[in-house]
């Protein structure tokens, strides 16, 4: 952050403890070494145990969120959690996100609470459908990418075309930071473009063959390949790309070294109304996350908040914007991998979960006092839309609540047909539902099976109030209520949808809302 962006007036020890912080994701495609990749970069911030907890090899899925007994069926993570550590002199806070391609929302989700990512890609798959799906959300939002080619040690694609697959696939700009000391089993080491600095697990004759072929590679790629540019990376225009191998712990600090020069702290954040800079003095928070009942021993929801701007402490009374009611913070949590702790202060870039009792929600904005909203966090329009049928008819009222509390979470959507029938919940993958079963039996003690419905696309649908209750009346039994009261029409398939808009041009028809 440079001076000429901190004319605010923040105190000149928030601006530099914003200017140290670090709040990345890490995107890949099942399988690229994102676990293990989080497990080395958690070793290397000195958080040991935590990297123990993540890999317990066999169990690492297991340790991680075992309160969720379908991710321990399924050995897959399901949920985002927050990583905090401190490296080189900066703080990073690493989000983790769910891992399996399934279930993506919270993904999504979460991407709107990161300043960069890091995009793990196999060096021998190449881009893989998960990644491209996720730069692309990265890319809604400019979010600087910057890329770990993982695997170096095994069988792997020529780095050079690795580097024109990421271009021309993406259409997103390379320039190699590092560059592999040999290939595959011989794989030693990186080179860094940058401070011209040899990183090798042992030392190398200029005769070695590895050392004639690092001195070939660098002539073209000073030839060929366009230097490292800040403005283009800032923009997101621009990958910086790393070559290693997670596994044997080669070039992950590379990447974390290279993250502390130029990983970007805190952006600012677009409210309805103005932009929120980071190093603004006021506090302000944006909940991106509700998670219920973590720990089956306490039932708890705690809504995961990054703080946008100014410094956050514990005990502060603050402004929630949505209902316009004060809200105490009494507790807000730091998370590390498993355990939390409490946070007595937090600045801009970090993530902190506040307990409530359903009072928050994701794309609530919190502030010291200011009457502002922060927009950007997405609702995607469902592609699986299924009427719940209940087991127990005396459980209507417990389902109806249960349904409300999980969707408030983020779990499914909901929605209330406007004709009256029963409630249809909508997601973007399969998995969510089993998920929603799980969590209605497991923690509400409601029981219930899923039918299907003629429909097969949700649109929420916004114009002129009153051609917007004609199209409803029209189409009773198409229309449902969103959690928020929103409008939205279903179609049974997507040549209906097209022909509805045709038919109505002066309604649209839009398949993300943006909360907030
Ligand atoms: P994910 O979270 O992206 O799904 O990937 P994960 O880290 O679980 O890695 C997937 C597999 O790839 C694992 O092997 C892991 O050990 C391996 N792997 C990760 N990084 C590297 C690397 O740099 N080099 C090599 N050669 N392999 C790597 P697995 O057999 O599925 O699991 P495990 O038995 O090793 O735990």
């Amino acid at each position: 952050m440079t001076d000429t962006q901190t004319a605010t007036g923040a105190p000149d020890d928030i601006r530099d403890a914003i200017s140290r912080r670090r709040t990345f994701a890490i995107i890949s495609h099942p399988d690229a070494g994102k676990t293990t990749l989080t497990e080395r970069i958690l070793r290397a911030g000195g958080a040991i145990q935590l990297a123990g907890n993540v890999r317990a090899k066999g169990e690492r899925r297991r340790t991680r969120s075992d309160w969720m007994g379908i991710e321990r069926d399924r050995g897959i993570s399901v949920v985002t959690s927050v990583m905090t550590f401190e490296y080189g002199g900066c703080v990073f806070n690493l989000l983790d996100t769910p891992g399996h391609e399934d279930f993506s929302e919270d993904t999504y989700r979460t991407l709107t609470a990161v300043d960069s990512a890091v995009m793990v890609i196999d060096a021998a798959k190449g881009i893989e459908d998960r990644t491209r799906k996720l730069f692309e959300i990265c890319r809604m939002r400019d979010i600087p990418i910057v890329t770990f080619i993982n695997k170096m040690d095994r069988e792997a694609q020529d780095p050079f075309a690795l580097l024109d697959e990421i271009s021309s696939s993406l259409a997103l700009d390379t320039t190699p930071a590092t560059w592999p000391v040999g290939r595959a089993a011989k794989f030693v080491g990186t080179y860094d473009l940058r401070t011209r600095e040899l990183h090798t697990t042992t030392t190398l004759e200029q005769s070695d063959p590895r050392m004639i072929q690092l001195g070939e590679d660098l002539e073209l790629i000073e030839a060929a390949l366009p230097e490292f540019d800040r403005e283009s990376f800032d923009a997101g225009h621009l990958t910086p790309v790393f070559f290693g191998s997670a596994m044997k712990e080669i070039g992950v600090t590379d990447l974390l070294d290279a993250l502390v020069a130029f990983g970007p702290s805190p952006r600012d954040q677009a409210t309805e109304t103005r932009t929120v800079h980071a190093d603004e003095p006021g506090m302000t928070a944006l909940v991106f996350k509700i998670q219920a009942n973590m720990d089956p021993n306490h039932r708890d929801r705690i809504a995961f908040a990054r703080v946008c701007s100014g410094r956050l402490s514990r005990g502060m009374r603050l402004h929630h914007t949505r209902t316009g009611k004060g809200f105490a913070l009494h507790t807000p949590q730091f998370f590390f991998a498993r355990d939390r702790q409490i946070a007595e202060e937090a600045f801009a870039g970090d993530v902190v979960g506040i307990p409530n009792h359903g009072t928050l929600r994701i794309g609530d904005t919190l502030t010291e006092g200011e009457n502002i909203r922060f927009t950007g966090v997405p609702y995607f329009a469902p592609e699986i839309l299924r009427r719940v049928r209940l087991e127990d008819a005396m459980k209507a009222k417990k389902l109806r609540q249960a349904l409300t509390e999980l969707a408030e979470e983020g779990v499914v959507q909901l929605f209330r047909p406007q004709d009256g029938a029963q409630p249809i919940v909508g997601v973007v993958g399969t998995l969510q539902l089993d998920v929603l079963q799980a969590r209605l039996k497991g923690e509400y003690g409601v029981g219930i099976g899923f039918d299907s419905t003629p429909f097969s696309l949700a649109r929420w649908v916004t114009g002129d109030h009153a051609k917007l209750d004609l199209f409803a009346q029209t189409n009773r039994s198409s229309m449902a209520d969103d959690l928020d009261g929103d409008p939205v029409f279903f179609a049974s398939s997507a040549f209906m949808m097209r022909r509805t808009e045709e038919m109505n041009p002066d309604l649209k028809f839009h398949d993300i809302k943006q909360i907030g």
